[in-house]
Formats: C-alpha cells, sequence, structure tokens
C-alpha cells in the first residue's frame, strides 16, 4: 500500500478529535453546560455512568496533544469548537475565556506547521438551547447557529481556513431523535426528519454569512461532513439493488442531495409524504451549492436486502435509519472481521462509496474527515501493538488509492482519533485513538499505529 508517493500532490494527512470527547473541563472558566453533559447525567445513558467532565483533559493539555501531532508528522488537525465554551448559554453572551483557549490551541498548530480544521458543531449543543428553542426541532436553531458560527469565523478566520460546520447530520437526526440513544434521547419515528431539516437550514445559513462576510477577505474554504456506511446488494436480484440504492439514499443522500441536486431525493419524498418537511424555493436556492468540498466520515459496510414483503427489523428502528421507512434489511457476512464496535472491516466498501459518490454528485473534491476503528486493545510493557488497527487502516488506505487510480478525488485523509477519548454512549469503553492516554497521569502515549501512521506520512508526505 505505502508505495513511495502513492498518494497525489499535496494529499492531506490527518488526525480527528472532538470537543466533548477530549477536552474535559466539562464547566472550567465560564463554560456552559451541553447537552451531552446533561445526558450523561441520566443513570443508564452512558456505559458505567461514564461523563465527559475530565476526558482527556485536553482543555489543560492541548500543548501536549499537539506536540504529539508534530513528532508524528501529522499535517492537518480536525478538532471541534464546544458552543457552549464560547456562548455558555448558546446565544448573547461570549466567554472570553473560551475563545482564548481556541485562540492559543490555533496558535499553536500554527507554530507546529499542522493546518486546522475547525468543526463547529460535533453534538455538544449548548444545554440551554435544548430548553428554550427544543434544540435542533426548534424554528429558532438556524439562526442561533448561525449567530455561533458569525462568532468563530469573526474570532478565528484569519488563521482558520477550512472549516466544516455540521457533523454527521444523520447521527444527530437518527440517534439524537429517532432511536433516542444519543443526546437529547428524544425517540420518534419522524422528529429526526425535522431534525435534519433544520440541520441542513443551520448549514445553509452560516455558510452564506462565511461566503459573504468572510470568505473575501480570510479565503477559507467551508462545508459539511456527513457519514455513510456502504450499502451492499445482498444478492444481484433487481429488488436487492434497489434495497442497497434506496438505503444509501435515505442515509447519505438525504442530505448531501439537497447540497448537490437542491431537494430531497425523491425516494424519500415517495415514502415519506409530509413526514418529510420542504423546502421553500429561497431554501432551496441558499442550500444548492453550500459545500465547497465532500466531507465524509466512513466505518463500514452492510449487506442490504428488499424487505418490503417481510420487514424483519420489525420495529420502526433499525440499522441505518428508519429501517421501516426504506424496507431494506440489513446484514453482514460471517466472513467479515468485526472491530469491538462490532463494525465489519470492509475496505472495498469503502471505494465502492467513494465511486458511488463521485458518480452521484459529479466528482466533487473529497475529504475523509473520519475513519477508524475500535479494538480492545492489550497494554504489554508499556506498549500497545495494536496489529489489527494497522491492518485495518492498511485495507482502508489501500481501498482509497483504489478509488483515486479510477478517477475520483480524494484530498486528504483525517484518522479517527488521535486519542483514545469518551465514545458517546460507550463511554470509556471503546478505543479508536492511535495514542492512549495513561490512566491517573492522563500522560499521551503513542500506540504502534501512531508510529506506523508517521511512517506513511513521511513516504508519501511530498
Ligand atoms: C463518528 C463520530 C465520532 C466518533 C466516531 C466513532 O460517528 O463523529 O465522534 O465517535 O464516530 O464512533
Amino acid at each position: 500500500m505505502t508505495k513511495n508517493k502513492s498518494f497525489p500532490e499535496n494529499f492531506l494527512w490527518g488526525s480527528a478529535t472532538s470537543a466533548y470527547q477530549i477536552e474535559g473541563g466539562h464547566l472550567s472558566d465560564g463554560k456552559g453546560p451541553s447537552i451531552w453533559d446533561v445526558f450523561c447525567m441520566i443513570p443508564g445513558k452512558v456505559h458505567q455512568g461514564d461523563t465527559g467532565n475530565t476526558a482527556c483533559d485536553h482543555y489543560h493539555r492541548f500543548r501536549e496533544d499537539v506536540a504529539l501531532m508534530k513528532q508524528l508528522g501529522i499535517k492537518a488537525y480536525r478538532f471541534s469548537i464546544s458552543w457552549p465554551r464560547v456562548l455558555p448559554a448558546g446565544r448573547g453572551a461570549v466567554n472570553q475565556a473560551g475563545i482564548d483557549f481556541y485562540n492559543a490551541l490555533i496558535d499553536e498548530l500554527l507554530l507546529a506547521g499542522i493546518e486546522p480544521w475547525v468543526t463547529l458543531y460535533h453534538w455538544d449543543l449548548p444545554a440551554a438551547l435544548e430548553f428554550e428553542l427544543h434544540g435542533w426541532l426548534g424554528e429558532g436553531i438556524a439562526d442561533a447557529f448561525t449567530e455561533y458560527a458569525d462568532l468563530c469565523f469573526q474570532h478565528f478566520g484569519d488563521r482558520v481556513k477550512n472549516w466544516i460546520t455540521i457533523n454527521e447530520a444523520w447521527v444527530v437526526a437518527i440517534l439524537g431523535y429517532g432511536h433516542g440513544v444519543f443526546a437529547p434521547g428524544i425517540q420518534s419515528p419522524d422528529l429526526p426528519y425535522l431534525a435534519g431539516h433544520n440541520l441542513l437550514k443551520a448549514h445553509a445559513k452560516a455558510v452564506q454569512v462565511y461566503r459573504q462576510n468572510y470568505q473575501p477577505q480570510q479565503g477559507g474554504k467551508i462545508g459539511i461532513t456527513n457519514n455513510c456506511d456502504w450499502r451492499e446488494p445482498l444478492t444481484d436480484s433487481p429488488a436487492d439493488q434497489a434495497a442497497a440504492e434506496r438505503a444509501l439514499e435515505f442515509f447519505l443522500a438525504w442530505f448531501a442531495d439537497p447540497i448537490y441536486k437542491g431537494d430531497y431525493p425523491a425516494v424519500m419524498r415517495e415514502r415519506l409524504g409530509d413526514r418529510l418537511p420542504s423546502f421553500t424555493p429561497a431554501e432551496k436556492e441558499l442550500i444548492q451549492g453550500s459545500s465547497d468540498f465532500f466531507g465524509l466520515n466512513h466505518y463500514t459496510t452492510m449487506y442490504a436486502a428488499d424487505a418490503s414483503e417481510n420487514n424483519a427489523a420489525g420495529s420502526v428502528y433499525g440499522n441505518g435509519g428508519l429501517s421501516a421507512d426504506q424496507d431494506v434489511n440489513l446484514s453482514v457476512s460471517p466472513d467479515w472481521a468485526l472491530t469491538a464496535m462490532q463494525w465489519a472491516i470492509v475496505p472495498w466498501g469503502c471505494r465502492k462509496l467513494l465511486q458511488w459518490i463521485t458518480a452521484r454528485y459529479d466528482n466533487p473534491p473529497i475529504y475523509i474527515t473520519e475513519n477508524g476503528c475500535a479494538f480492545d486493545d492489550q497494554l504489554r510493557d508499556g506498549k500497545v501493538a495494536d496489529l489489527e488497527r494497522i491492518a485495518f487502516f492498511e485495507g482502508y488506505l489501500g481501498a482509497i488509492q483504489e478509488a483515486i487510480a479510477s478517477g475520483v478525488k480524494v484530498e486528504g485523509y483525517f484518522i479517527w482519533s488521535l486519542l483514545d477519548n469518551f465514545e458517546w454512549a460507550s463511554g470509556y469503553s471503546k478505543k479508536f485513538g492511535i495514542t492512549y492516554v495513561e490512566e491517573g497521569t492522563l500522560r499521551r502515549v503513542p500506540k504502534a499505529s501512531a508510529e506506523w501512521y508517521a511512517g506513511v506520512i513521511a513516504e508519501n508526505g511530498w
């Protein structure tokens, strides 16, 4: 896989994290609570009652983390800003200490020659906005998000040239408002579509502000990151092929079609009717073309089979969306190895997904803003050999090379994650990091995969 310079010139090699998962300092220096701070306090919501209160203590140790990335030769760092750290009540009064923290982090990165990639929303909504506006279900949420985004462009845009508005609208909508397993914990067959609608509107409004008021002088780019698994037809029957296509449209095209084509996929409208909100003509115009690049988080693949006659999921909630809406049954092959998340390792699914995006959206520049795996790493003599993780990355990077060779424009790759961190409802039980965080001291120790990644970057770094 790692033949000399086998990735395109200027390919961006990065690592990714998010605020709630690593920062800690959950109420430090004037930060307000987020919906994840609250969700973690509800018994039974998070594995063993874990919280992000301290997490990796990145809020106090960010200089160590930047030094670590520099040592590994990592060229770009994708992190998120905690909205309630800079706007404790979500709107209005600004917390200067929060602004100072991100200024210091950005300066430290630039000093180390690392390009900051900033996500504005990685799920830690200010709790005040959940109470006051019903979070992503509320009419006013797009304006609140735009006020927050504006503040970030204003304070950080002189140095931050890569912005991601929303991380994984699908997860926010389906897991937060459909299955209710992520904050704010709401279960409903209909509300995910409303939440998704407001997320798209918020994204587009923030992009408009950036393009009108900042991009001309600051010269950066802005986009959204969506997540998608690959869906492979279980058999080559036309019904299963249509089911796999439908599953991808309910997953990725739900959010990408409005941005690249101006409206939701026809199959969603046919099946959901009025349960799927509609955009006004002015909103369609605002949303279409609102991403300078295609941000993609990709982790796994499943088989898809037509279930119009027999929906084995047996409930409105299924893996991959609200399954009764799609009539798709999902499964994995017993031959596929699984990660600790029980996600199948299928590198060719990544290649096929990249090719699907390229065909459907007319060859956009793609950044893989997350890819990675959790394993039950064993510590031996203070070291983690994590051979499975290295094999995972070799497989997926190989598939990305194949996609590039076939004409797909992948321009960068961010490993999830730099550090073992708070893995949402799984707490600290799932380890995605290429670095582990020593218990007690919170010292960072690179795993073998970190050294391996440093080698890949050195070979392909141009
Ligand atoms: C993504 C998410 C990350 C991380 C990862 C691994 O969906 O953006 O925050 O948790 O999955 O599960």
